[in-house]
């Protein structure tokens, strides 16, 4: 008896052995490809927060201007203000497809904003997407501030810290799990984070470096144009490739070479600062981006903007045909042809052209262009506002037509446009205007 169980034991010892030795190697593999993700997400400097005392800020007059302008363009106080709120103090809630994430107070309000953080803290949390309440949320766009240079940090930090004060406690997030625990975004980050530098490429010329600056960094303009991969995340592939909008329901358009065709250097400068131009007006959050920020941009500022922007050649080109082919559609048109002509050509003009500096053409137009109709359909259901900028102040806006027209005659007419002038196939159907209609509307 007892000489049987020694043998099972050893049996069971023996079976063990062969399965840690069998799987040992797995788990190093594992720990090892953990430890270069978390490596490559920054390591554990991210989680050092400097948290020396705030010490009082001697910037000049300038370099407060300064960073009101990198505010505006950073578009910080479009996000970290409610409609209607205080400017600076946070609560704007950002929906996401896990749950609802709330800006915070950037004012110098000593318990509820940044009055006790340091600037090395500011730097740090604008560099790493870390603060003193943990990882912070992608929805912050941290992954293009983590490329200014410290002189425009410094310069928004000493803007913050002369805005007026607000005492605003940060709204509670309601996220689900595992989303709701901040630790979840170190995996996050690990599969999708890769902190960078702001590196000038000696190749190209000042005004294109400052171009790309401006778009990568400041002006964060990936955060809405690039094509999301997997978890919200903006792979290198998707860059500037167009995209639509997480929950919000706008496709924010590629910016491209091929799709800004359209644009000589000059105009693209213009559409940016005026929110129009000959081919097309801003519209949803473009507008927004426009009014409270682009609209600021230097003349020298814009047009670097635009020569960064008419360079890019992205990896999933738009076929660049479409721009070229006139597509007439004669009597095949049928009811859409009719309904455009009764309902929106008096501002569109029946050949699409719009009227100068009036209202936008629709042949040449990005909502006709683009291979997702949603912000046409939208633009047709609520209407649209061009948004009021120095360069453009009284501008027209479109009227909404969803108590007009019914989703048949919505889709007869895109689907018109869309093929007129887009070189689009006819694929909207009223079943997707029904589904549109319960989106959300900011
Ligand atoms: C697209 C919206 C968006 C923009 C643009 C934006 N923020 Fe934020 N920011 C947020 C959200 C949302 C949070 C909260 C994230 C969280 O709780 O994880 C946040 C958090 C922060 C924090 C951390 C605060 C804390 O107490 O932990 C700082 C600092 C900050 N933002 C500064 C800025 C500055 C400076 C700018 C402009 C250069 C800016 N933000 C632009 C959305 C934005
Ligand atoms: C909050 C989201 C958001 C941000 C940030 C944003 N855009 Fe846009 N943008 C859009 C949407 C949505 C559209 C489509 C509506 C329209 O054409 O106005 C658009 C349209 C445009 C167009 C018109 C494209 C065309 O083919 O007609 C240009 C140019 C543009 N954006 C440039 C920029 C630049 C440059 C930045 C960064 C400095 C930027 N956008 C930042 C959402 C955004
Ligand atoms: C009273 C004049 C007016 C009428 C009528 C009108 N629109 Fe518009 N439309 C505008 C203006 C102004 C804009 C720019 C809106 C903005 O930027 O917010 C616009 C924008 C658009 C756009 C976006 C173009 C782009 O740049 O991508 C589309 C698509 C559009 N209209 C389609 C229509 C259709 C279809 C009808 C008829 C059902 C119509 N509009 C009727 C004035 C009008």
């Amino acid at each position: 008896m007892r000489q049987v169980a020694v043998c099972t034991g050893c049996a069971m010892k023996l079976r063990r052995g062969i399965f840690l030795a069998a799987i040992a190697p797995l788990i190093l593999v594992f720990v090892g490809i953990g430890a270069v993700l978390f490596l490559l997400q920054g390591g554990f400097a991210p989680m050092q927060i400097p948290r020396a005392a705030a010490a009082p800020i001697s910037a000049t007059v300038d370099v407060v201007e300064h960073g009101k302008y990198l505010s505006r363009i950073g578009n910080c106080g479009i996000c970290h203000t409610t409609r209607g709120g205080a400017e600076f103090a946070g609560g704007r809630a950002f929906d996401t497809p896990y749950g609802t994430v709330y800006s915070t107070n950037l004012t110098p309000d000593q318990r509820t904003g940044l009055g006790d953080w340091s600037l090395e803290e500011f730097r740090h949390v604008l560099r790493n997407g870390v603060s003193r309440h943990g990882f912070l949320y992608p929805v912050f766009p941290y992954e293009n501030f983590s490329k200014l240079v410290d002189a425009d940090i410094d310069a928004l930090f000493a803007y913050l810290r002369s805005v007026p004060s607000m005492h605003a406690p940060a709204q509670a997030n309601a996220l689900e799990f595992p989303e709701s625990r901040r630790g979840a975004i170190l995996l996050w980050r690990m599969f999708n984070y890769r902190p960078q530098n702001f590196v000038a490429n000696p190749a190209q010329s000042a005004v294109w470096n400052r171009g790309r600056y401006l778009v990568d960094a400041l002006g964060h303009c990936a955060f809405c144009h690039s094509t999301r991969g997997a978890l919200a995340s903006l792979p290198a592939s998707g860059y500037l490739a167009g995209g639509v909008i997480p929950v919000q329901g706008w496709y924010a358009p590629a910016l491209d070479d091929t799709s800004l065709t359209r644009f000589s250097i000059d105009e693209l400068a213009e559409f940016l600062r005026a929110g129009t131009s000959t081919h097309g007006a801003a519209y949803g959050p473009m507008a927004e981006v426009v009014l409270n920020g682009l609209q600021y941009l230097t003349a020298e500022d814009a047009v670097a903007t635009a020569t960064y922007l008419k360079l890019i050649r992205v990896a999933k080109n738009p076929p660049a045909e479409i721009h070229k082919i006139e597509h007439d559609l004669g009597a095949s048109a049928g009811d859409g042809l009719a309904l455009y002509e009764k309902h929106c050509a008096d501002c569109h003009g029946k050949d699409g052209r719009g009227k100068e500096n009036i209202y936008p053409p629709l042949r040449d137009a990005v909502s006709v262009l683009a291979s997702d109709p949603m912000n046409a359909v939208r633009l047709v259901l609520y209407g649209g506002v061009v948004p009021t900028t120095a360069l453009n102040p009284r501008p027209y806006s479109m009227p909404p037509f969803a108590q007009q027209l019914s989703s048949t005659e919505v889709v007869a007419i895109l689907n018109y446009i869309r093929q007129q002038w887009g070189k689009q196939a006819a694929t909207l159907t009223p079943a997707d205007i029904v589904r549109m209609q319960g989106i959300v509307l900011d």
